[in-house]
């Protein structure tokens, strides 16, 4: 039954890992992924408002009916990355990770293609991210899929470190 629902829901697989829209039920296991992954934490109630803002891009991964990925972003207006004029409407990454026995197997990247997808579904004209400047494997993720580097932001973490502002064009 469950395995019905799952496949029935999917938006790709990976494997056999499945990529589907986040459920409020979801939550509890998408904050321990959270936990376990980033030192970036967020408030329960900082989940449940961006899944209720922004479903289409809140997307979980799963295999065995256990969650192991997620990726969470919203939707603002501000200047272009991209040198566009006026205000544009920006998808955010907010945060992706993937469990550590689970990566390397293009969870990451499934994650990120369906939440560019939510955030386009909203007609967004570009996404950006902020990633810690040490943290290549990301950095060389979102490389993999055209992300470009468009500044450096100086101390943007907590502990000091710089993070890199990384945006697509989406139009
Ligand atoms: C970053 C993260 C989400 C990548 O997830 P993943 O499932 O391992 O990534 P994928 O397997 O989909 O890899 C996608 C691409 O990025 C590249 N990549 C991913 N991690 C990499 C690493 N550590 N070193 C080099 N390349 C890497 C892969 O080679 C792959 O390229 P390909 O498409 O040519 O095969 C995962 O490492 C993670 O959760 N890290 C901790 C949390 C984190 O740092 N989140 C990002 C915060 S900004």
């Amino acid at each position: 039954m469950l395995l019905i629902y799952a496949l029935q829901t999917a938006l790709r697989k990976v494997g056999d890992y499945v990529i589907r829209r986040c459920d409020e039920t979801d939550l509890p296991a998408v904050i321990d992924i959270n936990m376990a992954a980033l030192p970036e934490h967020y408030s329960d109630y900082f989940f449940e408002a961006i899944l209720k803002e922004l479903p289409e891009a809140f997307i979980v991964a799963e295999i065995n009916g256990k969650l192991v990925g997620y990726i969470m972003c919203k939707i603002e207006f501000g200047f272009s990355n991209f040198r566009k004029l006026g205000f544009v409407k920006k998808g955010h990454v907010v945060s992706v990770a993937v469990l550590e026995d689970h990566r390397g197997k293009g969870l990451g990247k499934a994650l990120m293609l369906e939440g560019i997808n939510g955030v386009l579904q909203r007609k967004a004209d570009e996404i950006y991210l902020e990633v810690r400047v040490s943290n290549t494997g990301a950095v060389k993720m979102y490389e993999k899929i055209r992300f470009e580097t468009k500044s450096r932001l100086k101390s943007y973490y907590r502990d000091g470190e710089d993070a890199f502002l990384m945006a697509l064009e989406l139009s």
